[in-house]
């Protein structure tokens, strides 16, 4: 197949554009280095440097002779997309191309309105390069498993049906989001669902999960090929943090009391979910929406696990539970659907000690590189 991926210098962008190409499809990857530019500005930079997109590019088509085709801009820009979209004649576009970071979205109204334009944006103009130049692509849209929140009822997959006053109706699940980015995801699932509506354009919005991990059997081919990898406060996600923390000897984050419960996945899974939504597309005309997690874990478990793999190696790792910056709750039910990705093929790559441990040795290796001042929360959200 042909296919972009937006957001492609990203953590979860630069392994789908090589899993993709190893899988014989031929990939186009944009990114405006808006990630980058981001941390420069906040001081949070990646763990393990990572060269750019072109020159990763060039490395990763020196060891397999894959071409992965390389677009340094904007997808916010409608003459970037209009070009790339009538160059690629995509059959799938994998749309990762947002500013991820809650706390950033939080940090106040500068950063609140650049989130807010660039997420937005880069949706619609994603939405109109297909009804414009590929009307018949599939896009597969990264959302998450924030925009439900935290209700006190079963999260299902993307719908419910709701009987009112003796009569029934499917509508999206209801959404709840905790930050200012989670909620651009919100207002991207429904101007998704307004143009698959009207315009019967096919999407897979898929609800992931927190990620962890660094490695994939395209990053193993050599060590510049590593994605990012994040460990501050505005661009870490909380797994990535703790192995860090481990190895820093700082007592890990635990935010508030700890039972903040999440679904989370490994980065391998993540390549899997997308792989499978693009191989198994829902019917033209379609919106369907896919839970993207494998294993739900609190907090507290999470840091007893990476205390765990530490202890392992004989890492001594205190937890410390700080004040919560963020404004949810720590104690609630949580009981999301996420059999649709199983149904499709996923085998999920679950968190053992094993794979917690192989992580605490690679960060190990760059152990010098950890700069303590970016562990503790900047931005709180009130
Ligand atoms: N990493 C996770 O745990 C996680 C969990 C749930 C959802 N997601 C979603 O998955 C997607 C990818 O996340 P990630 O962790 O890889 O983030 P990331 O920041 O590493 O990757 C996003 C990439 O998109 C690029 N980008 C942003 N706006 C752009 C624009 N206007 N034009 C071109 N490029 C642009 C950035 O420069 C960056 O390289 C995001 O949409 C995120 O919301 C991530």
């Amino acid at each position: 197949m042909r296919i972009i991926v937006l957001g492609g210098d990203g953590y979860l962008g630069w392994p789908t554009a090589m899993h993709l190409a190893a899988r014989g499809h031929e990939v186009w990857a944009i990114d405006n280095y808006l990630r980058r530019q981001i941390a420069l500005e906040t001081c949070s930079e990646p763990l393990i440097p990572t060269p750019n997109l072109t020159d990763r590019a060039a490395i990763y088509q020196t060891l397999t002779d894959q071409r992965i085709h390389v677009t340094i801009g904007d997808c916010t820009d409608r003459t970037v997309m209009a070009q790339l979209f009538a160059e690629a004649r995509p059959d799938a576009v994998v749309h990762y191309a947002e500013q991820p970071s809650a706390p950033f979205s939080m940090m106040g109204y500068d950063a609140a309105r650049r989130t807010l334009r660039n997420n937005l944006e880069a949706t619609f103009n994603t939405i109109w390069a297909c009804l414009e130049h590929a009307p018949d692509c599939h896009i597969v849209k990264l959302g998450t498993m924030g925009e439900y929140g935290t209700p006190n009822i079963d999260i299902e997959e993307g719908w419910i049906e709701i009987e009112h006053k003796g009569r029934k109706e499917k509508f999206l699940f209801p959404r709840a989001a905790g930050s200012l980015y989670h909620t651009t995801k919100v207002l991207d699932t429904d101007l998704l669902w307004f143009y698959v509506r009207i315009h019967g354009l096919t999407v897979t919005d898929l609800m992931q999960g927190p990620v962890y991990g660094l490695a994939t059997p395209e990053t193993d081919l050599d060590e510049r090929l590593l994605p990012n990898f994040h460990y501050d406060d505005i661009f870490g996600t909380v797994v990535n943090r703790f192995l860090v923390q481990a190895v820093a000897g700082v007592p890990l984050t635990v935010y508030g009391s700890g039972g903040q419960t999440r679904g989370y996945l490994n980065l391998n899974d993540t390549l899997q979910c997308v792989e499978l939504a693009i191989a198994r597309p829902p019917a033209a005309g379609e919106l369907r929406i896919l839970n993207q997690f494998t294993e739900t874990f609190t907090v507290n478990d999470l840091a007893e696990r990476v205390a765990g793999a530490g202890r392992a190696i004989g890492l001594d790792v205190p937890i410390k539970p700080i004040a919560n910056p963020r404004k949810e709750r720590e104690q609630h039910y949580y009981q999301p659907v996420h059999s649709g990705l199983i149904e499709l093929g996923l085998e999920p790559h679950l968190m053992s000690e094993e794979v917690l441990v192989a992580m605490l040795e690679r960060v190990r290796r760059y152990a010098d590189r950890i700069d303590r001042a970016r562990i503790l929360p900047r931005v709180r959200w009130n």
